[in-house]
């Protein structure tokens, strides 16, 4: 049995006006110690699918689907019932300690409630238990910075501090919401470093959400496409970069800056907005942004499906790659070449590769079964 299993997640919110349809049909599996990503343009629903598998949505939001973690459904949870599940076995960390981090408590007190109250640990024991887990974190002098306020930390040991509450009842899941946007180049080296020991050391699952597809490249065994509330294209880390197959997927890959080239290289975004929520394109959703549709795409829905000539755990939610009546015109085609954007994968790609020749943590995980 897997240790979070999605099915059919469903996400509305009912405003006055309107209904959005943010998240629309989500599947997925996830085993002990993978680490996931999802990436996609902004307002795609990376985060209201992640905070609506938590039960953390405001009260217009309306959830269907099921959700099962450790053979409990948490979508048909009570409130408290949640709020247990999510201090101890799941963990979330967010973009902006400050929104965690209570600022009028002092950090030791913060980390060691949460020992004493999931834990059940005495004072004392709590409070060895939380320098140990500063320390880990790479706050320096933890023993005394123990009673420092949230405010007399810097941003990077914040986010830091963020880690080690989310690890401090061992969580078997943690969810962690664009937590490096903010900070610069090297702190957020450091913190990756630190989650992706973490992740191998204690088995922990991640779920990383991000714009950055270098640190899905980096940190992630597999990644989930996110467009229009729905996943467009799943694979593994590998595989998704070197045999993207869907033109959203190439689209996002077009608009990384080459690594190996000049600096300052303009991004390529995606020409096009994302589309509207309340009533959604008929057919593929990415349709009045492709330049490769085609009648069929106008007119009705593709499947999440494997595409032609992919590993078998690959699916992309396109017909130009499915071997259907009217679909497979994408098939074979060379991205690269078809794109509109230079040729950036090839860089990626060799990032990839090296990544898995050095430390060996991008590599196929374990199929994902819808
Ligand atoms: N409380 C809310 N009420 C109404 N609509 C909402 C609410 N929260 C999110 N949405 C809508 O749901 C959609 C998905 O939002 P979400 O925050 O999940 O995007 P995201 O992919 O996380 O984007 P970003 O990368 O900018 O964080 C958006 O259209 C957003 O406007
Ligand atoms: S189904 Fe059609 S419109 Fe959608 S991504 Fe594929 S080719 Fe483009
Ligand atoms: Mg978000």
């Amino acid at each position: 049995m897997s240790l979070l299993s999605v099915r059919d997640l469903k996400v509305r919110f009912e405003t006055r006006r309107s209904t959005i349809y943010a998240v629309n049909g989500i599947s997925f599996d996830l085993e002990p110690g993978d680490t996931l990503g999802i990436v996609g343009e902004s307002g795609c629903g990376k985060s209201v699918a992640s905070l609506g598998m938590l039960g953390i949505l405001p009260k217009t939001a309306r959830i269907e689907g099921r959700v099962m973690f450790d053979d409990r459904d948490l979508v048909q949870l009570s409130d408290s019932q949640l709020r247990s599940v999510r201090g101890k076995d799941i963990a979330m960390i967010f973009q902006d300690p400050m929104t965690s981090l209570n600022p009028v408590l002092k950090i030791g007190r913060q980390l060691t409630e949460s020992l004493r109250k999931h834990l059940g640990m005495d004072k004392a024991a709590a409070r060895e238990e939380a320098v140990r887990l500063l320390d880990q974190v790479g706050i320096p002098d933890a023993s005394e910075r123990f009673s420092d306020y949230p405010h007399q930390f810097s941003g990077g040991m914040r986010q830091r501090v963020m880690i080690a509450m989310a690890l401090s009842c061992n969580p078997k899941l943690v969810l962690a919401d664009e937590i490096t946007t903010a900070l610069d180049v090297t702190i957020q080296a450091q913190i990756l470093e630190l989650l992706r020991e973490l992740a191998r050391d204690s088995n922990t699952a991640f779920i990383l959400i991000t714009h950055d597809l270098g640190i899905v490249a980096r940190m992630t065994q597999r990644v989930h496409v996110m467009y229009a509330g729905q996943i467009v294209e799943k694979a593994s880390t590998a595989d998704l970069f070197a045999n993207p197959r869907m033109p959203y997927t190439w689209g996002l890959l077009g608009s990384i800056p080459r690594l190996d080239a000049v600096r300052q290289q303009r991004l390529v975004p995606i020409e096009g907005l994302p589309p509207d929520l309340v009533s959604p394109p008929s057919g593929c959703r990415f349709q009045p942004r492709c330049r490769y549709r085609r009648d069929i795409c106008r007119e009705q829905e593709p499947p999440l499906a494997r595409p032609v000539q992919t590993e078998e755990d690959h699916e992309a939610r396109c017909w130009g790659t499915q071997n259907v009546p009217n679909g497979g015109w994408l098939i074979g085609i060379d991205w690269r070449r078809g794109s509109a954007g230079p040729d950036l994968s090839g860089a990626v790609v060799r990032e990839v590769s090296a990544v898995s020749r050095s430390d060996g943590d991008v590599s196929p995980a374990a199929p994902a079964s819808d």
